[in-house]
C-alpha cells in the first residue's frame, strides 16, 4: 500500500516535471523541434518501480564516500534520482543558436561535428572510427525498443570506446560473459547503487530491462574487443586546484590554477581538459587523479600482498597484471571513483549477483580508509600498451 502511492507519487511527479520541461523547451526554441516525443510514459513507470524496489531502508555500513558518487553530502531516506534529461536535438532555454550550430573539430580527428550532434545521446557522434571495430546500432542508437525516446544510447554515457566518464563504467576490455551477467544482474534487480540519488543508475537499469538477449551480446562483444588502454594520470596531494562539482553530471572540474583546496581524504577524478572531456566529449582525453599522500603504498601493500591476511591478493582472481582474467574483469588504471563505487555497493550488498559472492571474503574486513588506498593505487597502474597490428 505504501509502496503503491509511494510509486504513483513518484510517478506522478516525473510526468508533471518532465511535461512542464518538454513544453518550456517547445515554446522558448520555435527554430529547432524535436521530432521526439516525450519520453514514454510506460518508460517512465518502470523507472518509477525501479527506484521504489529499492530496499531503501537498509542502513548504510559506513557514511557514503561521496566523491565516489559525485556528491558532496550524504543521501537522507526517502531521496530519489532526479527527472532523466537525455541532450537531444532540442534547444535549451536561452542557447545561442549559432554556438550550438557552429561546425566543431578536434586534433587528430578528420571529422567536424557542431554540439548539438556532441551532445546528442540517442545518435552518439565518432570522433575517432579508426579506435574500435564499426559501432554497433545498439552502441550508436540504443536499444531499439527505447528508440525514437529522448533517451540514451549506450555510447553516451559509456563513450563508444568504451572508456566511460568517472560517473557511470569503463566499459572497453572487460569480458563478454562479465558484462552480459551484469546486465542480467542488473535485469534481476540483484545490481544497484547504494546512493539513491544517484541518477544514471536506474536508467542504466531501464535500459538493461529494454534490451534483447541479442543487443546484450552485441554490446558485450563490442566493448570486450576495445583493449584498456591508459586513461589516467594519478598523483598524491595535500592540496588541489578548486573542484567544481557539477550536479547535472556528478562530476568533478577543475576551475582553480593554484592548489588550495584540501584533499581532505577524497579522491578526485577531474578532465585534464574540461573544453575537450566535456564539451567536445573527445573519447582520448585522459584524467587527473588527486589520491591521498600515502594512500599509493598502503594501496599497493593490500592489492599485492593481502595487508598480512586483512583481504586476499587481487591478482589470484584479476590476473597477475590486474587486467583481467577469464570471466572476471580488469581492474588496472581504470576509474577509481566507479572502482570505489563498485567495492562500496558489493560491501553494502545492493551488488549481490553471482560473480559478487566471490568479492565477499575480499572486502569483508575492508573499511573506507582501505578501499580509498585500494582504488587510488589500482588507478596508478599503467596498462600495458596493446601491441599494433601491422
Ligand atoms: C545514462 C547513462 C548510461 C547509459 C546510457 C548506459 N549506461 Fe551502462 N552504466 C551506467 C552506470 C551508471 C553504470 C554503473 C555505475 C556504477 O555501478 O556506479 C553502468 C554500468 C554498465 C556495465 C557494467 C560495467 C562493469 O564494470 O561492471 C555495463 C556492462 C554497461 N553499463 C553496459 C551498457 C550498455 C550495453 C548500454 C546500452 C544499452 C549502457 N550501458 C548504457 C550508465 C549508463
Ligand atoms: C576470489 C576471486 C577474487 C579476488 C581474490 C578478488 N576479486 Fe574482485 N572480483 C571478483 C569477481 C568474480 C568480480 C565480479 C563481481 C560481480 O560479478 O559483480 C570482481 C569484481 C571486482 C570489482 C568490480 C569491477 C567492475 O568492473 O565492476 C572490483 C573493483 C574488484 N573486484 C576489486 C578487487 C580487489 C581490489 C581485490 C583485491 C583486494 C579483488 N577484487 C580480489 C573476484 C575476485
Amino acid at each position: 500500500m505504501i509502496k503503491n502511492s509511494k510509486v504513483a507519487l513518484l510517478f506522478g511527479f516525473f510526468i508533471f516535471t518532465w511535461g512542464s520541461t518538454v513544453l518550456s523547451q517547445v515554446a522558448d526554441t520555435p527554430v529547432i523541434h524535436s521530432q521526439r516525443p516525450p519520453m514514454a510514459q510506460l518508460q517512465l513507470e518502470e523507472l518509477a518501480s525501479i527506484v521504489s524496489q529499492r530496499e531503501d531502508s537498509q542502513q548504510l555500513w559506513a557514511p557514503i564516500p561521496g566523491w565516489a558518487y559525485g556528491y558532496d553530502s550524504q543521501p537522507l531516506p526517502g531521496d530519489t534520482p532526479p527527472v532523466p534529461r537525455p541532450g537531444n536535438g532540442v534547444l535549451l532555454q536561452g542557447e545561442d543558436i549559432a554556438e550550438i550550430k557552429r561546425p566543431l573539430s578536434l586534433e587528430g580527428s578528420s571529422a567536424t561535428f557542431t554540439r548539438q550532434e556532441i551532445r546528442h545521446a540517442q545518435d552518439v557522434i565518432d570522433w575517432f572510427p579508426e579506435d574500435y571495430p564499426p559501432m554497433p546500432d545498439i552502441i550508436k542508437y540504443g536499444p531499439e525498443s527505447l528508440r525514437g525516446g529522448p533517451d540514451w544510447a549506450c555510447g553516451s554515457c559509456h563513450l563508444p570506446n568504451g572508456k566511460g566518464r568517472p560517473s557511470n563504467a569503463p566499459t572497453a576490455g572487460l569480458p563478454v560473459s562479465y558484462m552480459v551477467q551484469q546486465l542480467n544482474d542488473m535485469r534481476n534487480g540483484l545490481r544497484y547503487s547504494a546512493d539513491p540519488r544517484k541518477p544514471n543508475m536506474p536508467n542504466m537499469i531501464r535500459m538493461a530491462k529494454a534490451m534483447t538477449e541479442e543487443e546484450i551480446l552485441e554490446s558485450a562483444e563490442f566493448w570486450a574487443a576495445v583493449p584498456w588502454t591508459r586513461r589516467l594520470y594519478v598523483m598524491e596531494a595535500e592540496l588541489i586546484p578548486e573542484m567544481y562539482l557539477n550536479p547535472n553530471n556528478n562530476m568533478f572540474f577543475t576551475v582553480g590554477t593554484e592548489p588550495i583546496e584540501p584533499l581532505a581524504g577524497r579522491i578526485v577524478e577531474t578532465p585534464i581538459d574540461t573544453y575537450q572531456a566535456d564539451y567536445l566529449r573527445n573519447p582520448r582525453s585522459g584524467f587527473n587523479v588527486y589520491v591521498p599522500v600515502g594512500s599509493l603504498a598502503k594501496g599497493e601493500e593490500l592489492v599485492v600482498n593481502g595487508g598480512a591476511g586483512k583481504t586476499i591478493q587481487c591478482g589470484i582472481c584479476h590476473g597477475s597484471d590486474l587486467m583481467g582474467l577469464g570471466a572476471i574483469p580488469g581492474i588496472a588504471g581504470r576509474s577509481p571513483s566507479y572502482m570505489m563505487r563498485s567495492l562500496y555497493d558489493l560491501k553494502q550488498g545492493t551488488r549481490n549477483g553471482a560473480g559478487a559472492q566471490l568479492m565477499k571474503p575480499v572486502i569483508e574486513n575492508l573499511n573506507i580508509d582501505d578501499m580509498t588506498n585500494i582504488v587510488a593505487y589500482l588507478a596508478s597502474i599503467v596498462p600495458p600498451t596493446p601491441e599494433q597490428e601491422d
